[in-house]
């Protein structure tokens, strides 16, 4: 299975001039790779003045809605036209301004429906000594994947994102190890859905300052099959050198 590397550039590329940049630097690099998937998740204007090649697009957000009156919003059969491939949801930041389980379970069907894959993000504010935060995430998944059709489960790719590992909180993320077992519970969880020969070979994403430095650790040691990365996704350098690393792996 090739390795996947997701690119979450949040609201950090201010202008469509340096999102082509960016991409036409990690579009350099990407092209000689073929072990890995890469997508970029620019702000959605950009996404359909930018061409990828053999980089995917994605967005970092859609709509619960698919049409109709909805001043603001953007739909992921709009995205789908535009070119993207991949949507991230239940992002923490998203659920910090209000996003519920529910309405992210909404988004996620619409998605699926629209031919998007997307990438799930769930995670704990806090570990704690006795497992809540099991918990926790166990309760996230179940409420999205309940609502999933069957036969779309295994287009999702799951996240595990530590709200307390992304770098704009300045923690240093879990150990590979903490996040293997994480990768085993979601797994099981998942199991319940698909089925555990399914489940087994199902993607799992590793994100909370993933980088250049400790990609490596991640991938072979934590039980994932790719990455999603934030801040080091807006430097080009930074990012090409983790594809460089997971092509490697
Ligand atoms: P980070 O962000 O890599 O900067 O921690 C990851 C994310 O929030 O998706």
């Amino acid at each position: 299975m090739k390795k996947l590397v997701v690119a979450n550039w949040k609201m950090g590329i201010t202008s469509l001039n340096e999102a082509k940049i960016i991409l036409s630097e990690v579009k350099r690099v990407a092209h000689r790779l073929h072990k890995i998937e890469a997508v970029i998740c620019p702000p959605t204007p950009f996404i359909s003045a930018l061409t990828g090649g053999k980089i995917k697009l994605g967005a970092q957000d859609c709509s619960a809605q698919k049409e109709g009156a909805h001043t603001g919003e953007v739909s992921a059969p709009m995205l789908k036209s535009v070119g993207a491939t991949h949507v991230i949801l239940g992002h923490s930041e998203r659920r910090a301004l209000g996003e519920t389980d529910e309405l992210i379970s909404q988004k996620l069907k619409l998605a699926l429906s629209a031919g998007l894959k997307p990438v799930l993000c769930v995670g704990e504010h806090a570990r704690d000594r006795e497992g809540h935060y099991l918990e926790f995430v166990k309760a996230q998944l179940e409420a999205v994947l309940r609502g999933a059709p069957k036969s779309q489960l295994h287009n999702i790719v799951l996240t595990y994102e530590p709200v307390w590992a992304i770098s704009t909180y300045h923690q240093t993320p879990p150990t590979p190890h903490d996040c293997q077992q994480m990768v085993i519970f979601m797994k099981k969880v998942l199991a319940h859905f698909m089925g555990s020969r399914e489940a087994l070979a199902q993607p799992v994403l590793y994100g909370g300052s993933a980088d250049n430095r400790n990609a490596q650790d991640f991938l072979m040691e934590g039980g994932v099959s790719g990455l999603l990365v934030g801040r080091a996704s807006l430097t080009s350098k930074k990012f090409n050198e983790i594809l460089k690393i997971a092509e490697k792996i």
